[in-house]
């Protein structure tokens, strides 16, 4: 039985991940020697070792969610392209491919916030297969959501809610709302709002609008965290954020490199507070 047969919520979902390393060896072989040795020529011994690098983290870190994903019983491991997915809105060539957070980062994260987060609700701003809702649903979060553009994604998240088995979890009030973040409108109560990279510096201006509107028309705390594991993302997102004088950086310790992450997510957390 194929996986679209018994996770129909996966049909047209192809993760990027599986495969990976198999296609780069088969990459070299196709190569032959001399194609192998020309591409050392072009691109040095570091080159070739950042390749190998790479790969072979990407393949841990893989596995490391696989393995993360049987234990609580939900899917949230791969790299997901957003061209054959169905998408919400005009914003689909601004987004970025769905790779969840890594659990010891958001664990990381949440755990430098130093303060009762018991009357916060967070939020995900593009928030993929859910697995960060599923990590902060085992902080003492008022309420857990995820916005996503991609109804693939929704579907899969919306079940890795149900599906979720574990007894460490302290948040049960978790929706996963199917939008274009543009359009998004903040509930009231003290925030949390958590950005990985989500989309271009445009739409994030777009949403940084919105939430600082939300916040001058109803004055309330919000914890804001930006990641990135490209593009210099943070470069623009800081003054983007700082601009409006609105929210100041609280100075957090930078990612350590975990097993568990694919990429390292650079990370900056501010408060309005
Ligand atoms: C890098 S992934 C981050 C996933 C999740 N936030 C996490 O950290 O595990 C970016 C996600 O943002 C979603 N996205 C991109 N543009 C969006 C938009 N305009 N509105 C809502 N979601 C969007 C993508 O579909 C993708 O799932």
């Amino acid at each position: 039985m194929s996986i679209s047969e018994t996770r129909p919520d996966r049909a047209n979902v192809a993760d990027r991940s599986s495969g990976r390393f198999t296609r780069a060896l088969n990459a070299l072989r196709d190569l032959g020697p001399g194609g192998v040795v020309a591409l050392l020529r072009k691109h040095g011994l570091s080159g070739a070792w950042d390749f190998l690098r790479r790969n072979v983290r990407h393949l841990v870190a893989d596995r490391l969610a696989r393995r993360w994903d049987a234990r609580f019983n939900v899917d949230t491991a791969g790299s997901i392209q957003l061209d054959a997915l169905d998408v919400i809105g005009p914003n689909a060539s601004k987004g970025n491919e769905c790779v969840c957070t890594s659990p010891k980062s958001m664990d990381f994260i949440l755990d430098q916030v130093g303060r009762d987060l018991s009357r916060h609700t967070f939020i995900d701003i593009g928030c993929g297969k859910g697995r960060t809702l599923l990590l902060a649903s085992r902080f003492p979060f008022t309420r857990v959501i995820g916005v996503e553009f991609a109804r693939e994604l929704c579907a899969i998240a919306r079940r890795n809610v149900a599906d979720f088995i574990d007894p460490a979890q302290k948040c049960r009030a978790i929706d996963v709302i199917e939008a274009d973040a543009t359009t998004y409108e903040f509930p009231g109560g003290p925030l949390f709002v958590y950005f990985y990279n989500p989309f271009s510096k445009d739409l994030f201006q777009v949403v940084i609008a919105n939430l600082e509107a939300s916040l001058r028309a109803n004055p309330r705390d919000c914890i804001l965290v930006y990641g990135s594991s490209s593009h210099n993302a943070i470069g623009w997102a800081r003054p983007a954020i700082l601009k409006s004088g609105l929210f100041s950086e609280t100075p957090s310790q930078p990612m350590p490199g975990f097993l568990d992450a694919v990429r390292i997510i650079d990370y900056a957390m501010f408060a309005n507070r």
